[in-house]
C-alpha cells in the first residue's frame, strides 16, 4: 500500500508541485487549503499532468476541529507535509498580528493532530529569511540565526523552535527545510506560480510585466553594497524544491533520521542579483522588460544564498536545474495562465 501522505497549502505554488513529485514517487495524498492565496485550478492540473484526482479539503487549519476531522477520516495519514502560511515579507511589516495568528496557530493544530494520530514525519517549509541579515553567504545549516528582519522570518523562526520542542519526547519525527528562492514552474507549463493575491516574488512579477499585466517593476534598491547594488538571492527551481520534500519524506520513513527534528537549505549554491535575474529573464526569452528603480523594502536583507551539502549528502539531493530552465518554463507558463484568462 502507498503510504499516506498530508499536503497543508497544497493548492499553493509550492504545495501542488511537490504533490505532483510525491504521486510521481508512489505516495498517496490528501490535500488541505483554505483558498486565501490559491484555488484549486492546480489540482486540476495535477490531475491532467498525472490522471490522479487528490482528495480536498477546503479549510482553515486555524480551526482545530476541521484538522481532526481530516485525521479521522484518513486516520492512515503517516505524513504532513505543512507548506501553509502567508509569505509576504512587506504585508507581514503592516499585519504582523494576522502573520503571527495564521501562521503559527495553523502550525500548532498540525503539531496536535500529527501527535495524536499515527504521524511518523512533518516536513515543515522553513525559509532562509530565518538567518536574517547574515554578513556572510554562503550559509550553512550552522550559520547563527540572526534577529528575523520581519515577522514574516519571525513566524517561521518561531515555527522551527515549535515543532524542535513540540517533539522531543514524541514519535514524530520532522524535518525543516529551509527554502531559498522558489521560482520556475512544472516543465508541462500547465502549472505555475499564480497566487490570488498581487504576486510579491520576483519571478512573476518579471514575467507578469513581460506579458503586459504591469506596466512596469520595480527593484527595490540599487544602493546595497553588492556587485551591481542590487540585492544577492539564490534562485531555487520548484521542481527541484519540490523533490526535496519527497526526498526528506523518504529519509525519515526509511528510519535514516537519528534526531527529532533535524534542518536543510534547500537552493541552487549561488546567488544572483536582482538585475541579473532581469537580464536572463531578457537573454532567455528576448522580451525587453519595463523596469524602474525605487527605494529598499522594508524587511529585504542584502545578499543571502545558500551551502546545500547537508541536503546532497544526507537526503541525496541536488539541485538538477538552473536559472535558465527557470525563466523559460516561468515564461511559458506565464502565456499559458495569460490565455487562460483571455478566453
Ligand atoms: N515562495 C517562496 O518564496 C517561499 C520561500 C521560503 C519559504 N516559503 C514557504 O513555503 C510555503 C509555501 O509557499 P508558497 O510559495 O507555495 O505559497 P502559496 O501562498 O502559494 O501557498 C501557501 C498556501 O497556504 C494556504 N494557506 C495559508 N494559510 C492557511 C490556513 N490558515 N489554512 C489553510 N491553508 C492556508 C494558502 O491559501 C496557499 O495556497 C509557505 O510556508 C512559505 O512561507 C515560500
Amino acid at each position: 500500500m502507498n503510504q499516506k501522505v498530508l499536503v497543508t497549502g497544497g493548492t499553493g505554488y509550492i504545495g501542488s508541485h511537490t504533490i505532483i513529485d510525491l504521486i510521481e514517487n508512489g505516495y498517496e495524498v490528501v490535500c488541505v487549503d483554505n483558498g486565501s492565496n490559491s484555488d484549486t485550478s492546480s489540482l486540476a492540473a495535477v490531475k491532467d499532468i498525472t490522471g490522479i484526482d487528490v482528495p480536498y479539503y477546503h479549510l482553515d487549519l486555524c480551526e482545530l476541529d476541521g484538522v481532526k476531522r481530516i485525521f479521522t477520516e484518513h486516520p492512515d495519514i503517516k505524513g504532513v507535509i505543512h507548506f501553509a502560511a502567508l509569505k509576504a515579507v512587506g504585508e507581514s511589516v503592516e499585519q504582523p498580528i494576522r502573520y503571527f495568528r495564521n501562521n503559527l496557530d495553523s502550525l500548532i493544530n498540525i503539531l496536535d493532530v500529527a501527535t495524536q494520530n499515527h504521524v511518523e514525519a512533518l516536513i515543515f517549509s522553513s525559509s532562509c529569511t530565518v538567518y536574517g541579515d547574515v554578513t556572510h553567504s554562503p550559509v550553512t545549516e550552522e550559520t547563527p540565526l540572526q534577529e528575523a528582519a520581519s515577522p514574516y522570518g519571525r513566524t517561521k523562526q518561531m515555527g522551527e523552535q515549535m515543532i524542535t520542542d513540540s517533539l522531543k519526547n514524541s514519535s514524530v519525527k520532522s524535518i525543516l527545510l529551509r527554502y531559498f528562492n522558489p521560482a520556475g514552474a512544472h516543465a508541462s507549463a500547465k502549472l505555475g506560480e499564480s497566487p490570488v493575491n498581487p504576486a510579491q516574488n520576483l519571478v512573476p512579477v518579471i514575467t507578469e510585466t513581460a506579458i503586459g499585466k504591469r506596466k512596469e517593476m520595480t527593484v527595490f534598491g540599487d544602493d546595497y553594497p553588492t556587485r551591481d547594488g542590487s540585492a544577492i538571492r539564490d534562485y531555487i527551481h520548484v521542481v527541484d524544491l519540490a523533490h526535496a520534500h519527497t526526498l526528506a519524506l523518504r529519509y525519515i520513513f526509511e528510519g535514516k533520521q537519528q534526531v527529532s527534528t533535524d534542518v536543510f537549505n534547500v537552493g541552487i549554491g549561488n546567488g544572483l542579483s536582482v538585475l541579473e535575474i532581469i537580464h536572463a529573464f531578457e537573454s532567455q526569452t528576448g522580451e525587453k522588460l519595463n523596469y524602474k528603480v525605487g527605494p529598499r523594502r522594508a524587511g529585504d536583507i542584502m545578499a543571502i544564498y545558500s551551502d546545500y551539502s547537508k541536503a546532497k549528502n544526507l537526503l541525496g539531493w541536488e539541485p538538477k536545474l538552473d536559472v535558465n530552465d527557470i525563466m523559460h518554463s516561468a515564461w511559458a507558463w506565464e502565456k499559458e495562465r495569460t490565455g487562460r484568462q483571455i478566453q
